[in-house]
């Protein structure tokens, strides 16, 4: 009889055993917890396909808030769900807008939260497109007008960081849109900006629920003339490369639990903090089974989440943050 003389069970033998040879670390410290702020008072009105998130109006955001600080969650990525839309979006960049006045409300309550500014045209714009939308002088189309958007997003941008957003994230996957952003912030004196490019955004169903959430479903087409193809992954390197060319800070990927490849690959070739956006839909998914009672949620949530930083992400945006904190604080 022949043994083994590879034993790989001897580093699971206990918990103390396996706990030393661990890997991947899934921390607080990693995770950005998602926030739909709106307008009005009184509003606190669960998304119906995302048990558990709400949308807020300013007056009863406090509590929201205080839990996440308490949690030790180290920032909040910002979606305004704004009272009005028009042809170019004009509420994103207002400077009384729902997000800059959050921004500014949180801030004065806890300066050291993160605050994460989503750049996006999308909720403000009467077309639900992340861009202005134009009639092509020749064939007559509608088209999204690539380099009039970025005016608007640079705008966009500026007006939060100056409402005191700490990071600038755009997720419009217009082209140039790091390069429009960065040179904005800087003229506006705020060189010292961060920009967390939403670099390999696909043209998911993963966002359905958040589009619900955020009233931001596009009127007319879809969003595959700028977000990506789910099929590519090369490409992705290609947007990746132009945006840190352009100066991003940080890079994202998103969706991320069917895209965990292309975190890979983004993490051996390139040096900037990584980031997962763990979207809508995969959470909306896993809170239904979990209330069907079919799955083990903690378990499940803590996996899903462990996965994404093995496959390379440093950070995770997830509206399972709140969650995941609470488990790890357990755990201790
Ligand atoms: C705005 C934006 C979207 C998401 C984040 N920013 C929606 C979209 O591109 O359609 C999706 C987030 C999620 O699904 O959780 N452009």
């Amino acid at each position: 009889m022949t043994f083994p003389t590879v034993r790989h069970r001897r580093l699971r033998g206990s918990a103390a055993l396996r706990s030393l040879v661990k890997e991947t670390r899934l921390a607080v410290q990693d995770l950005i917890y998602p926030i739909f702020v709106t307008h009005g008072t009184g509003v606190k009105e669960e998304i119906p396909s995302m048990p558990g998130v709400y949308h807020f109006s300013l007056d009863l955001l406090r509590q929201e808030i205080d839990e996440v600080v308490q949690l030790g969650i180290p920032g909040i990525l910002l979606f305004g769900v704004p009272e009005t839309k028009d042809a170019c979006g004009s509420s994103a960049y207002d400077e009384n807008g729902i997000v800059q006045q959050a921004t500014r409300l949180i801030k004065s309550w806890y300066p050291g939260l993160l605050i994460i500014a989503d750049t996006c045209l999308c909720q403000f714009t009467d077309t639900g497109h992340c861009g202005v939308v134009k009639h092509h002088p020749v064939t007559g189309h509608a088209e999204i007008d690539n380099d009039e958007s970025l005016e608007l997003l640079a705008r966009t941008a500026v007006s939060q960081a100056k409402a005191g957003a700490d990071i600038i994230a755009p997720s419009n996957m217009m082209d140039g849109y790091v390069h429009a952003i960065r040179e904005a912030l800087d003229e506006n004196g705020l060189q010292h900006t961060p920009i967390m490019a939403y670099s390999v955004k696909y043209a998911s169903s993963f966002y359905g629920p958040f589009r619900d959430a955020a009233h931001s479903t596009p009127q007319f087409g879809d969003r595959k003339t700028y977000q990506m193809d789910p099929a590519n992954i090369r490409e992705a390197l290609r947007e990746a490369e132009s945006d840190v060319v352009e100066g991003a800070d940080f890079l994202m990927v998103k969706p991320a639990l069917a895209y965990l490849d292309v975190l890979r690959t983004l993490r051996e070739n390139f040096d900037l903090p990584l980031v997962a956006y763990n979207v809508s839909a995969e959470y909306s998914m896993t809170k239904a089974a979990a209330l069907n009672g079919w799955i083990n949620e903690q378990a499940i949530v803590m996996e899903t989440l462990t996965g994404m930083k093995r496959a390379g992400a440093d950070i995770i945006l997830t509206y399972h943050a709140k969650d995941a904190a609470r488990w790890l604080k357990e755990q201790g």
